[in-house]
């Protein structure tokens, strides 16, 4: 896909790790979520970037600007750097490896199909690749979510895998990008994490992530496993703050009060913070859901229980809250959906996404399908993502023609578009002007003096 010229310092044997040599070439593999907002960053803060990905389409659109997903402010970025001409995508992962000096893993681990375990056989046959392609020494950095132990074996592979005499090291920098804000989070990371590194290695990555450091970024330098461990238990923490409020939303229903507020009250409180506690239809997507299960499967087999039974709590909670969507939409059409209308506002996992993977919106479109609903979705963005998963639900393109003659209407991903809508309007196209607020971000006074019956989950009934 791409070719390069060779240049004078080709002639010469890269020297790696020294910290007087030339600025590191970076390779990227996998150009996912997270690969090819790594790669457009890094190029960002300066360096020579090759992005490598074995998808030919992939790396045929990103030569030509075009970012596969949607991602705000990674369309421009990619486009800025494309022209600076230090960044480029290939399919040619010999090439790439023998061109760079820092290989970062940025490939999936999805779930196993047959059990909690991540499934790693991606991250296995990049980080394979890499070693075998190397024609000079190389730090390979793992960033893909992985179970604790992943990079001990990596190690492992690439020293029977490497071409004798070479000097490579494979340690481990997480990744904590959120969709939606991950050019951001990745030009100003919270914080750096640098696990396995040798002094030479620690430094090398210093220089890497030079920009980030002078602003303040702060550099957290530990063993592998527990760079492996940080990053779950940040993404388990997280679901576990969710499925915390769901729990109490629970009981704010039974007893009358409102989560919304709650929450709050709550967030005021520095030591608990007001993020992430925003009650509703829980947790989906990527990362969360197949990540604390991938957790609970490790922390069985190191025998440390605990964590698993924590976190199976965690999980049954957040799926439960999809029941409870799925209940409330049948009691707004009194008992059963059957032939019923029903408009689904959001099918992206979160807003600012077009990423539908375990979406709990589609999750509960399709239930309410499988009950012989006539299910109408429409999302900003998701559209086209949702429609190649779900073929059989109904799709609009507007708010207007989603809600049109609908006997019940489910807000569940909180776009803008949604929670600024103009409920009198809504109302008049409706069949019956019934809403169920599932992420708790409506105006609940506005669209009951609007005429609409209002139902939210964690906020009283009337
Ligand atoms: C998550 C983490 O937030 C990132 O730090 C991490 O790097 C990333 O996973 C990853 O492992 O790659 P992301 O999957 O983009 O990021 O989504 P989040 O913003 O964490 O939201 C996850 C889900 O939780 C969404 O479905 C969202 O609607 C839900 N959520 C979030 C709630 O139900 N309530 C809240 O208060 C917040």
């Amino acid at each position: 896909m791409s070719t390069r010229t060779t240049d004078l310092s080709d002639l010469f044997p890269r020297s790696t790790f020294d910290p007087d040599g030339p600025a590191p070439r970076i390779a990227v593999l996998g150009t996912g979520y997270l690969g090819a907002t790594h790669a457009v960053a890094m190029a960002q803060l300066g360096m020579e970037v090759v992005g490598v990905d074995t998808d030919p389409n992939k790396v045929a659109m990103l030569t030509a600007g075009k970012v596969p997903f949607y991602e705000p402010g990674l369309p421009e970025l990619l486009t800025e750097q494309l022209a600076t001409g230090r960044l480029r995508f290939t399919t040619d992962v010999a090439e790439a490896v023998g061109w760079a000096d820092v290989h970062f893993v940025c490939v999936g681990t999805p779930q196993s199909k047959t059990s909690h375990a991540a499934d790693l056989r991606f991250v296995e046959a990049a980080t394979t690749s890499i070693a075998r392609h190397l024609t000079h020494d190389a730090l390979i950095v793992g960033k893909s979510t992985v179970p604790v132990g992943t990079g001990a074996r990596l190690r492992e592979l690439v020293a029977d895998a490497a071409p004798a005499g070479l000097r490579t090291e494979l340690v481990w920098n997480p990744e904590f990008l959120r969709e939606g804000k991950a050019v951001q989070d990745t030009l100003h990371p919270d914080r750096i994490v640098l696990g396995g590194t040798t002094p030479d290695s620690e430094a090398l990555l210093r220089r890497v992530y030079a920009g980030p450091i002078a602003e303040g970024s702060p550099v957290v330098v530990c063993d592998l496993p527990t760079a492996e461990l940080v990053k779950v238990s940040a993404n388990a923490f997280l679901a576990t703050k969710i499925s915390f409020i769901n729990a109490i939303s629970g009981v704010c229903e039974a007893a009358g009060a409102d989560v919304t507020v709650l929450a709050d009250a709550l967030g005021h409180d520095v030591r608990i913070g007001r993020q992430f506690l925003d009650a509703g239809l829980g947790f989906g997507g990527g990362c969360l859901p197949k990540d604390i299960r991938a957790l609970m499967h490790r922390s069985n087999e190191l025998g440390a229980h605990q964590a698993s039974a924590l976190l199976q709590q965690v999980d049954e909670i957040n799926m439960g809250q999809r029941s409870r969507v799925i209940d409330l939409a049948l009691e707004a059409c009194g008992g059963s959906v059957l032939n019923r209308r029903v408009g689904v506002l959001g099918a992206a996992f979160k807003p600012h996404t077009d990423d539908v993977r375990d979406s709990p919106a589609l999750n509960v479109a399709a239930a309410l399908h499988l009950r012989g609903a006539q299910v109408t979705v429409y999302d900003p963005q998701a559209g086209d993502t949702a429609r190649s998963s779900f073929p059989t639900l109904g799709y609009a393109t507007s708010v207007d023609e989603a809600v049109e003659g609908a006997d019940v209407v489910l807000v569940l991903t909180e776009w803008d578009e949604f929670v600024d809508a103009e409920p009198a309007r809504l109302a008049g196209l409706t069949h019956q002007a019934s809403v169920i607020d599932a992420r708790g971000k409506l105006d609940a006074a506005r669209w009951r003096g609007a005429g609409w019956s209002f139902r939210g989950l964690g906020r009283a009934a009337a």
